[in-house]
């Protein structure tokens, strides 16, 4: 890789340690892609936060990054393994706290903002069209390279942090333009509606076609929250990192794919189906990905004035901006008076709660599938109303 006059001397440690180690991630990176060149970026997103990950090894390695570590650009965090200001009412052990405090302090110490959240977009990192920036959380790559049509490759924890130290990254992978183009056409001939059956039709793509960058239509309009929702199920079942879809994504594609593939509801309900076990429901989660403010609200005004089975426990995660601005207009009093919990800078899948529930619905294929796979639960995919039906259920 050719590296300018400064990169050659930040790679030969002039500016410190931390920047020495970080150019070596992205020299190795890029040649093992093949990259030219380093190229600008302008937002960072760094996955790998929470401690139930990182453990002692992952946080001495933070630590030996912050002792000189400094990021040139903007750049947040992926959600923590707790609330960070309430994390004893989603009752995580003292001992898992201290520790997981210990990480959100070595990335604060090295200028990043520690909002710990997979929807970076609704709060403030938020990059524009075609600008290159390096995010790690699959669900959030997913969105901004095909709802935004910024460029970003799928980073891992360490490479993402090794870009916002450099304000830089390796240019390949989705940087490229002729690397944006999609393989194949996708018909979907199925009514798909809400965030659960967004998450449906994710399942059903990724199952059948992987990583494939794909041409959608047939979808004549998607709100934020069901194309966040598409992004982490697709992004989870396919690898997906990349789509376009007719009408709402706003990459013009060079040339049109020639395979086609058709979507039809009986796919759909296919599944729906398999997301759908007989269980008795202990746990429900929504805000997977993080909740929007509208969804909060929704929320709220559904559980006003009402009281969750105290069976069971509800988790609604958010990025703790969003959860902010919801303390102000009352939604957060509305649902906790219910029994139901925000539990913000957190996610289901990175808190300590294997072995805590049995059964879990959400409105989330993505939370399905880690519900299932890594927390070991049963699960059922439902829509929003269902799972808050659910919730106050006796
Ligand atoms: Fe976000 Fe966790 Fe879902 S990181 S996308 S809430 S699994």
């Amino acid at each position: 890789m050719e590296l300018t006059p400064e990169e050659q001397e930040m790679a030969a440690g002039k500016f410190g340690k931390a920047t020495q180690k970080a150019m070596e991630i992205l020299v190795t990176l890029g040649e093992i892609y093949g990259a030219k060149r380093l190229i600008d970026i302008t937002s960072v997103q760094v996955a790998g936060v929470s401690y139930a990950n990182l453990n002692e090894p992952g946080l001495k390695w933070l630590d030996e990054m912050a002792r000189d570590g400094k990021v040139k650009i903007l750049t947040t965090l992926n959600p923590a393994g707790m609330d960070l200001e309430e994390w004893r009412k989603l009752a995580i052990s003292e001992e898992f706290a201290k520790n997981q405090i210990r990480v959100v302090d070595a990335f604060g110490k090295m200028g990043i903002i520690t909002t710990c959240s997979c929807t970076p977009y609704l709060y403030g990192n938020l990059p524009h069209f075609g600008e290159h920036i390096a995010w790690s959380e699959s669900s959030a790559v997913c969105f901004a390279n095909s709802v935004i049509g910024a460029r970003t490759n799928r980073e891992g924890g360490p490479s993402a942090l090794a870009a916002a130290l450099v304000g830089k990254t390796p240019e390949y992978g989705f940087h490229l333009e002729e690397n944006r183009q999609p393989d194949v056409r996708v018909n979907i001939k199925a009514a798909v509606q809400g965030t659960y059956q967004f998450g449906a039709l994710g399942k059903v793509l990724g199952d059948k076609l992987g990583s494939k960058i794909t041409y959608i239509t047939g979808i004549p309009k998607a709100s934020v929250e069901e194309l966040k929702s598409f992004c982490a199920s697709y992004a989870t079942y396919g690898g997906v990192a990349l789509f376009h879809m007719e009408g709402i994504t706003p990459e013009k594609v060079q040339k049109m794919p020639e395979e086609t593939v058709e979507i039809t509801n009986e796919d759909l309900n296919k599944a729906l189906s398999e997301l759908d076990e007989d269980t008795e429901i202990d746990f429900i989660s929504l805000g997977c990905p993080h909740a929007s403010l509208a969804e909060l609200e929704y929320i709220a005004k559904k559980l006003e004035g009402k009281k969750v089975n105290p069976k069971k426990e509800v988790w609604i995660t958010t990025a703790r901006p969003t959860k902010q601005i919801a303390d102000r207009m009352g939604f957060t009093k509305m649902i906790e008076d219910s029994g139901a919990k925000i539990a913000a800078d957190t996610c289901c899948v990175v808190a300590p709660i294997k072995g805590r529930f049995h059964g879990l619905a959400s409105d989330s294929a993505k939370m399905c599938y880690y519900g299932s796979g890594r927390n070991k639960f049963s699960v059922k995919l439902m829509s929003m109303d269902e799972c808050l039906e659910e919730a106050l259920k006796l």
